[in-house]
């Protein structure tokens, strides 16, 4: 089938459900075969040992790219400390949290009493922000006891930084990390272990070393990821990959030779253009994901689905038990979903994270500009 010609329902304007199978179902028996195995289904009787959660719906800030600037949360909603303790039965069983999935986790008033009651439990914990409400107590409560931070910036200069992000705040973050990061060196500690997260688009991708520059300046252990831009609404449709290929592949090519240069991590998620059309050729939809398998993510509305990226409820936590939500009716309909092209959950025929999205693909992203509700319950905003 040739991507450039996938046909939308003019009704829905969405792309048919028998489109996207017979993308899936276009590869070689052996391999659709191997495809169809499915995590071993032995997590009846047992808990999630992952889980994310959104502290918060809000955000400080207004990313042009972000789906925030697009989408609307079901509900402008935060956790309150009581609420969350409705989680603690799982907290003995999880061996790592994420405290955010969609949002700006330090927009949550109780970020520092629930983060304390995690941390009386072994748990691996990590979050990403865009860094600008790192205050000095919240840098104290972090530092020796968060494991993982990940800090995102698209814009490395003052002017860029605004055309992106929003608001001139990049000096505020960049004083914040080194808040923290002297703080780190104060108490002897790696943790939490710092990443820089930029998006990477076509009238910024001259900023990628800066970023580089950047990570190293603050001593970020855990480098640079770049994600590349995706579209979540028509006004970013020329920044994307497709647009301009080889400009792409050029600097991402000059970003990892620097990358090594002054020995920094640099990680382009779903890796350099060619690798990633190599790699969706390859498995595309054929990566089994076991992520529904393995935890839950929780909205602070208590709303629960079987992961960030799914629009598919199973439950509310300050409702139901975990228990009864982990073993139920809902999620087994989901998890047979997740791995059969002859029945896949519209979520993972749609989703970008754990399969191969091919990024220059044309259908992944018309999806994305196009389609009105989103993850976690979210919905297009009204023009
Ligand atoms: C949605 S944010 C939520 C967490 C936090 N507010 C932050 O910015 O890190 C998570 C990550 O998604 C990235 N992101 C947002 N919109 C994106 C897009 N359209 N394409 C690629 N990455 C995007 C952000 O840069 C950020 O690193
Ligand atoms: S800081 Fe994060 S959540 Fe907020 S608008 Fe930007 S990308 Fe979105
Ligand atoms: S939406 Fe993606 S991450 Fe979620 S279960 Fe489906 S394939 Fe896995």
């Amino acid at each position: 089938m040739d991507r450039t010609e996938i046909k939308r329902d003019p009704a829905t304007n969405q792309i048919p459900e028998q489109t996207l199978i017979s993308r899936l179902t276009e590869m070689p028996v052996d391999l659709r075969e191997k495809r169809i195995q499915r995590p071993v289904d032995d997590h009846l009787g047992k808990f999630p040992t992952h889980c994310d959660i959104d502290l918060s719906t809000k955000c400080n800030l207004r990313c042009r790219f972000c789906h925030l600037s697009f989408h609307e949360p079901e509900e402008w909603t935060q956790i309150s400390y009581d609420k969350f303790l409705a989680l603690e039965p799982l907290l003995r069983h999880l061996k790592s949290i994420s405290l955010f999935s969609k949002y700006e986790t330090l927009t949550c008033r109780d970020l520092l009493p629930i983060f304390d009651k995690i941390c009386e439990y072994d748990i691996e914990t990590y979050f990403s922000t865009n860094g600008v409400l790192l205050s000095d107590e919240i840098i104290s409560a972090l530092v020796g006891r968060l494991t993982f931070l990940t800090v995102s910036i698209t814009g490395i200069t003052r002017d860029s930084y605004i055309k992106n992000m929003g608001q001139d705040r990049l000096e505020t973050v960049r004083q914040n990390l080194a808040k923290l990061c002297a703080e780190k060196r104060r108490l002897k500690t790696e943790y939490p272990r710092l990443r820089i997260t930029t998006v990477c688009m076509l009238d910024n991708l001259d900023e990628l070393c800066g970023v580089l520059d950047f990570a190293k300046e603050i001593g970020a252990e855990e480098g640079v990821r770049m994600t590349y831009l995706r579209p979540f609404g028509q006004e970013m449709a020329d920044l994307i990959p497709a647009s301009d290929p080889e400009k792409f592949a050029t600097a991402i090519d000059e970003a990892i030779k620097y990358a090594d240069k002054i020995g920094v991590k640099f990680e382009p998620v779903g890796g350099a253009l060619e690798e990633n059309e190599n790699d969706a050729k390859e498995l595309g939809h054929r990566k089994l994901c076991s992520i529904p398998w393995e935890g839950l993510s929780f909205q602070p509305n208590g709303d629960v689905y079987p992961c960030a990226l799914s629009n598919s409820k199973i439950g509310n936590f300050f409702e139901d038990s975990i228990d009864d939500i982990w073993n139920g009716e809902k999620l087994t309909q989901f998890r047979a979903g997740v791995n059969d092209p002859e029945n896949m959950n519209e979520d993972c025929l749609n989703c970008g994270h754990c399969r191969y999205a091919p990024i220059l693909d044309p259908g992944t992203n018309e999806y994305l500009i196009n389609t009105d509700n989103f993850w976690g319950g979210m919905k297009r905003k009204k023009l």
